[in-house]
């Protein structure tokens, strides 16, 4: 039997054969999900580059199309499965298309039976932790298999693969991967294994390189990033590798998601306030406002346990920006369950939620619950959500009017001439202004709010 070569040859063979096509050969790559998936699709990305593969956007005319999944309600799935549809199209023009799929829906063994049942037409599959494994399944593909399938569950998640970064000035860095919380709703922990840290070293020279290259805002990316270190030997933890960040040389903002309440206290708010560079901001998804549903959901903390480090941010700072995720609709949640939730907004008053319906997803343990709630229901309780959620934000913007902000312009607003961007506590911000602002720094006078954003006119434009 043939030895198994690294993925350095893999790489290096599948460039060989690139090489010797009459034409280039374009992949598209697709990324859905979270942050830290779509930090996974950029390291697709730069293993394809360096194999000899150009880039292209679009799946239509394209060699080799990834898409790299998310599994965490069931619409992400579907909707994937759909554009699967779509893909069968464009090989019958293109036979020699090569389709695969990754991500974390190629780590549950439904989807691989129903891709073998009935989307036979996708070449590659490989769950996420063999995400090192692409030059070796294409290579086996490229050269006449028929399938090039990997979908074991590997210990550790591949580290140093090449990367190409979607942006050239807002970068992601994983700090940790995996989940050990198991919160009864949630398919993470299925798909992407046990929690693992990287070393701080290795992270503090990814982000010291890319200080260096100009990157101004950087986002620490873990599923509990208040867990990072708990399985190191060195002491370290997630404060003190902010407060080593923070000391890196550079002009950056630096934020991170997410925090669980559980492990999120005290000490986190104090490294945040008393840093140079962490965004005024805290992401602390609460998921639900009742404690009978945060017990059932496995959560591990109380409303009050939540609301005292709320309260500690804001005698500190006492417009602390907070953001949130909250699930409508959890098995048997009750109309007083979620005026419970209702009623912990209205005391945090989040800047902006991030609210999902309740979606089963099979292997977890709430799949289980015989659940007694309407999809009617969950609907309305949802529009009602998002009702007070409006009027929260409209209101509590106009805190900012006045004040002097400063802003990283980071997108087109949808009117010509107008640029947005995020404050310090991840306040969207718009004025007036053009291309050459994309990546920069720049300190706005407020003068407006929306339920959205806060608007305002340039001030100086820094760096
Ligand atoms: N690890 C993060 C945490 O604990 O906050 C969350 C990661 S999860 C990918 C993002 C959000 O998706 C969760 O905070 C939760 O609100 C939502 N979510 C997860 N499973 C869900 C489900 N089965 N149905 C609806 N929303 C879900
Ligand atoms: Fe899912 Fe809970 Fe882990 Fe977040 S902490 S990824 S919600 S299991
Ligand atoms: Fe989705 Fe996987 Fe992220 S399930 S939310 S892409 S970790």
């Amino acid at each position: 039997m043939e030895k198994d070569k690294t993925t350095a040859e893999y790489s290096l063979l599948v460039s060989e054969i690139i090489n010797r096509h009459e034409r280039p050969l374009k992949a598209c790559v697709r990324s859905y999900g979270c942050q830290l998936n779509f930090s996974d699709g950029e390291k697709l990305k730069g293993m394809l580059l360096k194999m000899g593969y150009s880039l292209t956007d679009r799946e239509e005319g394209a060699d080799l199309v990834i898409f790299n999944t998310c599994a965490v309600r069931e619409n992400a799935e579907d909707r994937v499965f759909g554009n699967l549809g779509y893909l069968k199209h464009y090989k019958e023009k293109n036979p020699h298309m090569i389709i695969g799929l990754c991500g974390c829906m190629a780590a549950i063994k439904k989807t691989e039976d129903r891709i073998r049942e009935s989307y036979r037409f996708v070449d590659l599959l490989f769950s996420p932790s063999a995400l090192d494994k692409l030059p070796k399944l294409l290579y086996e593909k490229l050269r006449g298999s028929r399938y090039s399938f990997d979908t074991n569950e590997y210990e550790l998640t591949p580290e140093g693969l090449e990367q190409q970064r979607d942006s050239s000035f807002k970068a992601s860095v994983p700090i940790m991967f995996g989940c050990n919380n198991f919160c009864t709703y949630c398919i993470v922990p299925y798909v992407r294994g046990r929690e693992h840290s990287r070393r701080a070293d290795s992270i503090i020279r990814e982000v010291q390189e890319l200080a260096d290259k100009g990157y101004r805002e950087i986002m620490l990316l873990g599923q509990n990033v208040n867990s990072y270190g708990n399985d190191l030997d060195d002491g370290m933890d997630f404060p003190t590798l902010l407060e080593k960040i923070d000391r890196i040389d550079g002009d950056f903002v630096v934020r991170f998601m997410s925090s669980h309440p559980k492990d999120a206290g005290k000490r986190l708010i104090d490294t945040i306030v008393n840093s140079s560079k962490i965004g005024r901001h805290l992401h602390l998804p609460l998921q639900s406002g009742s404690d009978e549903i945060l017990s059932r959901m496995n959560r591990r903390y109380t409303v009050e346990k939540y609301m005292e480090t709320v309260d500690y941010a804001r005698s500190i700072i006492p417009d602390f920006s907070f953001t949130t995720d909250l699930i409508v609709g959890f098995p048997n949640e009750s109309e007083e369950d979620f005026l419970r939730t209702l009623d912990i907004m209205k005391r945090v008053r989040y800047d902006n939620i991030y609210s999902f319906i309740y979606s089963k997803r099979t292997g977890t343990k709430a799949a289980l619950i015989d659940d007694r709630i309407t999809d009617e229901e969950k609907s309305e309780r949802m529009t009602r959500l998002l009702a007070l959620q409006r009027e929260i934000s409209t209101e509590s913007y106009k805190r900012f009017i006045g004040r002097k902000m400063r802003v990283l312009i980071d997108g087109r607003g949808k009117k010509p001439g107008i640029m947005t961007g995020k404050s310090s506590e991840f306040i969207i911000a718009e004025v007036e202004g053009d291309d050459s602002m994309m990546g920069r720094f720049v300190d706005i006078q407020v003068t407006g709010s929306k339920n959205w954003a806060v608007t305002g006119s340039v001030i100086s434009n820094n760096s």
